[in-house]
This record gives C-alpha cells, sequence and structure tokens, in this order.
C-alpha cells in the first residue's frame, strides 16, 4: 500500500477572512513569504507524494497560477541576476510531481469536496490535507508518520490531537480504544458535538489517509452538521466496515483557518527564522515590559 496521491480541498469560502477573501483564496494567505497551501504541498512532498489534487471552484484561478510557470517574471529575475529569488519559484514543485486541478462546482461540504476527486484517485488509498492546518515539527511532517502507521496497519489512519473540553464544538471527535501511545483504533466519530455530548477530546485534525471505499460512503452520506456533506460522517460510515486509526502525530498544529491561529503560526515560524528571530523576540520583550 502506496500512497502518492494528495486531494487539497481548496473550494472552501473562507468567510473568517473575510473582506481579504473576497478576491484572495484563504489557501493563499502567505505565513512569512509562503502561502498557506505550499506548507502543505511540502509536507505532502516530504510523504513522498507525487500527485497532488486540488479541488478548486472557478473562483481559484490563483492556487492553480501559483503552481504554474512564470515565465515573465523568471526572464526578469534571471536577467537582474537574482538567483535564489528565481530558484525560490522554479522549486516550488520538483520534477516528476503532477497537479491536477478539479471543481467543486458548489460548497456542499468537506465529504462533497474530497468526493469530487474521486474521478482522479480511483481506487488507490488516498490522502486528504487541509491546508488551513499547518503543521510544524522538526522531524518529519505529520502525513509521513501517517503513512508510516498506514502501511504497517493497512488501514486508514486519520490525525488526531487532544483539544480543550470547551472546544468539542469545532471538531470532529472520536471515540477510540487505545493501542499504543499515539496510536487508538477508532469505533465512533462525531461532527462538532457540545462538550456534554462529547466522547472524549480528541479531535480530529486536518490530515486523512483513507481507503478509497470512503467515496461510495460519501456519495450517500446526506448533509449534516452545519448543513454541510462531512467528511467525518463518510469516515464515521467506513470505520463500521473496515478499520480506521486514530494516530497522534508529533508536531505543532496551528489552525491557520482564524485569525488567531494565523497570528500565531507566523509569529512561531519568525522565531523560527535566522533572521526575524532578534527583532521579532525584541519586539515582543517590548510589549511585555509594558503589560
Ligand atoms: P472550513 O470549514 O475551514 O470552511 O473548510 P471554509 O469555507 O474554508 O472557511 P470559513 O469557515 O468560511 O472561514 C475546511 C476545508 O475544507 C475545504 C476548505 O477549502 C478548507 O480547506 N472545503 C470546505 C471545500 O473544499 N469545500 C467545501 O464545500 C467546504
Amino acid at each position: 500500500m502506496r500512497i502518492r496521491t494528495v486531494v487539497f480541498p481548496v473550494a472552501g469560502l473562507g468567510t473568517r477572512f473575510l473582506p481579504a477573501t473576497k478576491v484572495l483564496a484563504k489557501e493563499m494567505l502567505p505565513l512569512l513569504d509562503r502561502p498557506l497551501i505550499q506548507y502543505a504541498v511540502d509536507e505532502a512532498l516530504d510523504a513522498g507524494c507525487d500527485t497532488l489534487v486540488f479541488v478548486t471552484n472557478r473562483y481559484k484561478h490563483a492556487i492553480a497560477d501559483y503552481f504554474d510557470k512564470a515565465y515573465e517574471l523568471e526572464a526578469k529575475l534571471e536577467a537582474s541576476g537574482k538567483h535564489e529569488l528565481l530558484a525560490s519559484i522554479q522549486d516550488i514543485l520538483p520534477k516528476g510531481v503532477r497537479t491536477v486541478f478539479v471543481t467543486q462546482p458548489e460548497a456542499l461540504g468537506l465529504g462533497h469536496a474530497v468526493l469530487c476527486a474521486r474521478p482522479v484517485v480511483g481506487d488507490q488509498p488516498f490522502a486528504v490535507m487541509l491546508a488551513d492546518d499547518m503543521i510544524w515539527n522538526r522531524g518529519h511532517g505529520a502525513l509521513r508518520q501517517m503513512i508510516e502507521v498506514a502501511e504497517h496497519e493497512h488501514a486508514s489512519v486519520i490525525a488526531v490531537e487532544d483539544v480543550p473540553a470547551d472546544q468539542t464544538q469545532r471538531y470532529g471527535i472520536v471515540s477510540s480504544e487505545v493501542v499504543s501511545e499515539r496510536l487508538s483504533r477508532v469505533r465512533g466519530l462525531i461532527e462538532k458535538p457540545r462538550p456534554e455530548d462529547a466522547p472524549s477530546t480528541l479531535a480530529v485534525v486536518g490530515r486523512y489517509l483513507l481507503d478509497a471505499s470512503i467515496f461510495d460512503h460519501l456519495e450517500t452520506t446526506r448533509v449534516g452538521a452545519g448543513g454541510e456533506i462531512q467528511l467525518t460522517d463518510g469516515i464515521a460510515a467506513l470505520l463500521k466496515v473496515k478499520p480506521v486509526f486514530a494516530y497522534r502525530f508529533q508536531g505543532r498544529r496551528f489552525d491557520c483557518g482564524n485569525r488567531l491561529g494565523m497570528v500565531q503560526a507566523t509569529m512561531h515560524l519568525a522565531i523560527e527564522d535566522a533572521e526575524l528571530h532578534g527583532p521579532i523576540v525584541a519586539l515582543m520583550r517590548e510589549h511585555l515590559s509594558r503589560e
């Protein structure tokens, strides 16, 4: 079982970042100098994936343009001897990696967006990555860790992390049986439960490795929480017939789907950056001394 195809659902409306997302895809918002989608793509490449499927809507040309060649810009950078900048736009995708763009005609939910990728994915196991969950790790990325688990267990794997009890309403929450320190077997899944209804505080985050039979379940999944076709409901149906594991990845996740997470991720990356570290720490000190 070799997972080579990743689906990036990027057709959401991104309303939490309006007005910026009126014209700019949420996934193109930058963390320092790279768009969110680039962090997810790099994690997929680190995991050995070579087919990147973007589920977009008709307003998101910028994502396709970003991964395309920019002839005029390349020629200008070449002529002015800006080789480092030139490399930064030429090396976005290594040779041999292909991109496929699929349209989700209407934003009917994440489950529906994944279903739109069915003709490209076929019957092989595949990954789904949500770019707005940016996962930072010094070692291998979360997706690569998950692929190792999936290959070992020959099963679907979803990424989870513990969230504060009062935040269960923002996530899909699993009930599971512990297998080892980081791994458990999923027994049930419920989308956005109130804290009093949540079976645990183990929340599903934006990385999934799925058996292709999920598509059959998504075909029959009805509209769920928030009036959308939920991927979690499809997985809940899948786990009744095939094993699904929950994996607590190593790394730090930033929820860049909202303003606070975006700022936290930016600060984190700035602190980790050799050039920005000093000025950012100085700015933080200055503010803290005034508190
Ligand atoms: P979100 O729940 O974050 O929704 O989607 P959103 O529309 O992007 O943002 P808000 O809540 O309005 O601010 C999670 C992921 O699923 C994709 C989004 O692009 C995002 O990556 N998605 C969601 C789709 O591709 N299609 C949909 O119909 C819904």
